[in-house]
């Protein structure tokens, strides 16, 4: 190790990585979206023992885009339809690159006002956005599912506290039962998060759904007592969002908290032709939403928004009591699980500066048109198409569940683009999910003809 200080040699490291870095970004519009098999075997060189001596930084960042880079799956790139993924806006990455190096532990306003000022701007800008209440508060965090968690820690702790229980100081241990009601399809990892907190996953009370997996508003189980009511913004198989406005006001009237899981859904919220899905999502009292899938920035990124800002403090704040510090600056860890945190909200914070509203409205407008065209296609071809196309995820049958399954993964090993496999209401099928800033009617064109090209194969 030549030296302790950044000198032109050890600035040198990052140069070269940035010029690696524009191999593989130009790389993704020809490369197999998935990883080729013998990449992925060529892996087993990485199980090498600690060395035992220090090397060349430059030695150790060519052996992971040696290996690594060729084993990754195109997730960043305009063809990868998987699970609901977003790419990397241009301004979000370079903001990743600026905060890796600043290495902000970004905890405490007082020490690192920057970041701490640019996450606030960037939690203001998201309200204002969704056009959620003024005084809603909120925290950026790893995912929706600990964005989930955080909001969900924040309801708990406000029924409880309405039922004159402290659960931050006495735990559940006696408290007062909470029911807690979420929609028969929502996602695994709401459940997961109501487990964290205690709740119990097998005590949900699951409400019924219709066949797009809409809670229905005429058969909200009955509310008594402390009640957490969670409901969905975008079903992670067909994009359905539940009917907001007769579920919120129906449960708020008898003393639910609302949350809503709206980790791509909810912005639908920010374009105007795909407001009217999400009407009166705003009236909730929670709402955890993703930032690494639709608004494009780097993983890991969610965001947790809670009406009531002493409830969600009540939860975090890192002071044995649940009131606030006293800090004169908003303390980003007072609303956080984690005490030391990177400030993930500065790369939110670029990319909604850089696109703007519009850029926002068109990127969500122009996702939604393609997963139509992708659908009308498929069908026009004699293909299933078994959802309502409302916002951006399409589910495919090429026939029975052995054949469709056969199809993604041919379509799959081809490499055009990579779709995933799901079941839905009893029905296997292709999902395709189109999040990806990059996107364009191009790659979707490429993407349809190899569909088409190895469901005849
Ligand atoms: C509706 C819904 N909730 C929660 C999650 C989990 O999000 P994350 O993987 O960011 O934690 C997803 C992921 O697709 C989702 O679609």
């Amino acid at each position: 190790m030549s030296s302790r200080r950044w000198s032109a040699e050890s600035l040198q490291v990052l140069e070269r990585t940035r010029q690696r870095c524009d191999r593989y970004l130009r790389s993704l519009d020809d490369r197999s979206v998935a990883p080729r098999a013998a990449a992925v075997a060529a892996l087993s060189r990485l199980d090498e023992p600690l060395p035992a001596q220090p090397s060349a930084p430059e030695e150790t960042l060519a052996l992971l885009d040696e290996l690594v880079t060729p084993a990754t799956m195109a997730m960043a790139g305009p063809r990868f339809f998987g699970f609901v993924i977003g790419g990397t806006l241009p301004a979000a990455l370079a903001a990743n690159w600026l905060a890796g190096a600043w290495d902000q532990n970004a905890a405490f306003a007082s020490a690192t006002p920057g970041v701490a000022r640019v996450e606030q701007v960037a939690l203001r800008w998201l309200i204002q956005l969704f056009d959620l209440p003024r005084e809603t508060t909120g925290a950026f965090v790893t995912g929706d599912t600990v964005a989930n968690f955080t909001a969900l820690a924040a309801a708990r702790h406000a029924v409880l506290a309405r039922a004159g229980w402290n659960v931050e100081a006495d735990g559940l241990f006696g408290a007062p039962p909470i029911i807690v009601i979420a929609g028969g399809e929502a996602h695994p990892s709401l459940l997961k998060s109501l487990g964290m907190l205690g709740l119990g996953r097998a005590r949900i009370v699951r409400a019924p759904v219709d066949a797009q997996g809409r809670m229905r508003a005429d058969a909200l189980p009955a509310i008594a007592g402390p009640t957490i009511l969670c409901l969905q913004a975008g079903n992670v198989n067909t994009g359905a969002c539940d009917p907001f406005a007769a579920l919120i006001a129906a449960a708020r009237r008898q003393g639910a908290w609302v949350h809503v899981d709206g980790a791509f859904g909810l912005w639908a919220k920010a374009a105007a032709s795909h407001r009217r899905l999400v009407e009166g999502v705003e009236q909730a009292d929670s709402w955890a939403t993703d930032a690494h899938k639709w608004l494009n920035v780097p993983y890991d990124s969610g965001v947790a928004l809670v009406r009531d800002p002493q409830a969600l403090q009540a939860a975090m704040a890192v002071t044995a009591d649940y009131l606030p510090s006293g800090a004169a600056e908003r303390n980003p860890c007072d609303y956080t699980p984690e005490l030391s945190r990177r400030a993930r909200g500065v790369e939110v914070w670029a990319a909604l500066r850089s696109l703007g509203r519009a850029g926002i409205e068109e990127l969500v407008g122009r996702n939604c048109a393609q997963a139509r065209e992708f659908a009308a296609r498929l069908a026009a071809a004699g293909y299933e198409v078994l959802n309502e196309v409302a916002l951006n995820q399409v589910l495919v049958a090429f026939g029975d569940a052995e054949r469709t399954r056969r199809v993604v993964t041919a379509l799959q090993q081809e490499g055009t683009c990579w779709c995933g496999i799901t079941v839905w209401q009893g029905r296997t099928a292709m999902r395709i999910s189109v999040s990806n800033w990059s996107t364009d009617d191009a790659d979707v064109e490429r993407s349809i003809a190899a569909m088409l090209r190895v469901a005849a194969g």
